[in-house]
């Protein structure tokens, strides 16, 4: 009986995985069709396809300037093209896609800038960046880190570039902080749960980042460093209306032990040319960030969301990849910037590892449902199935043993 539930539910777990199992293959360059002036700046921008059976998926990692990351929908037919003079001076309209040469422009793209790593000194041990002001707050602007090519992996299958930026001088204000914030980027070909802890689970419409604020120096005027980490999307949507961000219960924590919630953060869906509902972009993360790179539970601590926020200048874009490709036609685009701070009330501060760690997903369409695994199902029908089984059992067993007394009681009076 138990057994058989077991067999029917894992079935149609296997059917279900199995439905989800679009693909899509994956091709990537570095500094395409650049050369000698990347290889003299020591840049890294990947290009990676994503080609679907009937369109294709443009991601651009950026990490000259602002590290930046577009992403672009188009039918197959279509090529990214960097005029790379004017990419590396940061100039508007230099990168463009193209059909057979002629300019075209994709049905949706959506950018995400990693803008600010922002200090604060959490005096009351409230976690919360809100309620620290201007003089407890010191801004890192994420264009001021050297960064460098740590590693790369390519194929048809996955993508992941892990790059590390060090030696912060913000020239303007003439600060230096020691210390690397390292960032992983990941692409995929189709649904799955990342290798890496938290184990977010992505579609082959997604990329996920990891980030690593590791030993970064604190404001020595700062007792209690927290860091919060603030991003700015960019794209097609109405930009009158806020990102809106979902804290969800999730179903188990089977793939981030311990954590049971998944935050998510969508763009306002808006109506095509074609009259068709675009259900735009989404961010998801775990609301979990590891404190040191073991990445167990103990040595986890939490992270808060905060609304996001209408931007109106777009000074702060300039110098970003996002620019390059939208130009001044930001200004009637969705942009809007949302913060999350990393660490929870009693965790100790910064100071305790000198590490933090938040991965997060960009993602293109509906987000994902975690369903139960194979696994989870089967525990749960054995759960259920070893009871029901005892019980009927039992009760036969009661049945069997009744039946013969009655019978030789009934013979006995007779
Ligand atoms: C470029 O980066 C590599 C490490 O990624 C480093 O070894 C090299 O010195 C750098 N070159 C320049 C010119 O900065
Ligand atoms: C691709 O397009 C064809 C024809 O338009 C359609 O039959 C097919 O379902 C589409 N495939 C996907 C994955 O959308
Ligand atoms: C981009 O376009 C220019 C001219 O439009 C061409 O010379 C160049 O080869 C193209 N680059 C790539 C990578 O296609
Ligand atoms: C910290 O708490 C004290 C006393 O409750 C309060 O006066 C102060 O404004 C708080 N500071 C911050 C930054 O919240
Ligand atoms: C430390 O914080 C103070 C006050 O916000 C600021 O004036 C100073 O420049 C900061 N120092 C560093 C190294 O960031
Ligand atoms: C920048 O700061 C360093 C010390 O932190 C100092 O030696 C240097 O003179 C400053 N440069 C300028 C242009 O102020
Ligand atoms: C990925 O995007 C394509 C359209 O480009 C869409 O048809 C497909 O459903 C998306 N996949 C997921 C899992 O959202
Ligand atoms: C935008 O911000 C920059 C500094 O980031 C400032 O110089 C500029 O005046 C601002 N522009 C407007 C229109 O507020």
């Amino acid at each position: 009986m138990a057994s058989a539930l077991t067999f029917c539910l894992l079935l149609v777990a296997a059917l279900a995985d199995s439905v989800f199992s679009t693909q899509r293959t994956l091709r990537s360059w570095v500094n395409l069709g650049c050369g000698e002036p990347c290889r003299e700046r020591n840049v890294t921008t990947l290009y990676l396809r994503a080609d679907g059976p009937n369109d294709t998926l443009h991601y651009l990692w950026d990490f000259i300037g602002t590290p930046s990351v577009l992403l672009a929908v188009t039918p197959p037919s279509v090529y990214l093209n960097i005029t790379w003079d004017d990419y590396l001076a940061r100039r508007e309209n230099s990168v463009v896609f193209l059909e057979n040469s002629v300019v075209f422009s994709p049905s949706y793209s959506f950018g995400v800038i990693i803008n600010k790593i922002i200090e604060f000194n959490d005096v009351n041990d409230t976690a919360l960046i809100d309620t620290a002001d201007v003089t407890n707050m010191n801004v890192l602007h994420s264009e001021y880190f050297n960064w460098r090519l740590v590693s790369l992996l390519q194929n048809s299958e996955f993508v992941s570039l892990d790059m590390e930026g060090n030696s912060y001088h913000d020239t303007a204000k003439n600060i230096s902080r020691y210390g690397s914030i390292k960032l992983s980027l990941r692409g995929f070909c189709t649904v799955d749960h990342s290798d890496m802890v938290p184990h977010m689970l992505h579609t082959e419409n997604s990329t996920q980042v990891d980030i690593i604020l590791d030993h970064i120096q604190t404001n020595q005027t700062f007792a209690r460093s927290r860091f919060a980490i603030e991003l700015l999307a960019v794209g097609g949507g109405d930009p009158d209306i806020l990102m809106f961000v979902d804290p969800k219960k999730s179903l188990d924590d089977e793939h981030t032990p311990g954590i049971f919630e998944v935050v998510e953060v969508r763009t306002p869906p808006y109506r095509e040319q074609d009259g068709a509902l675009n259900a735009g972009s989404y961010l998801q993360w775990r609301p979990v960030s590891y404190i040191s790179a073991s990445r167990d539970v103990t040595s986890s601590t939490e992270t808060v969301q905060y609304p996001p926020k209408q931007v109106f200048n777009y000074t702060s874009i300039k110098n970003s990849m996002l620019y390059c490709y939208y130009g001044d036609e930001i200004a009637n685009l969705l942009l809007q910037k949302i913060m999350v701070s990393l660490g929870s009330k009693g965790d100790g501060f910064y100071k305790k590892t000198n590490y933090l760690t938040w991965t997060f997903i960009i993602g293109y369409g509906t987000p994902p449902e975690e369903r139960f695994s194979s696994l989870v199902i089967m525990i749960i029908s054995i759960g259920l199935g070893l009871p029901l089984l005892i019980m009927v059992i039992t009760g036969l067993y009661l049945c069997i043993r009744r039946m013969p007394k009655r019978h030789g009681n009934a013979y006995l009076n007779r």
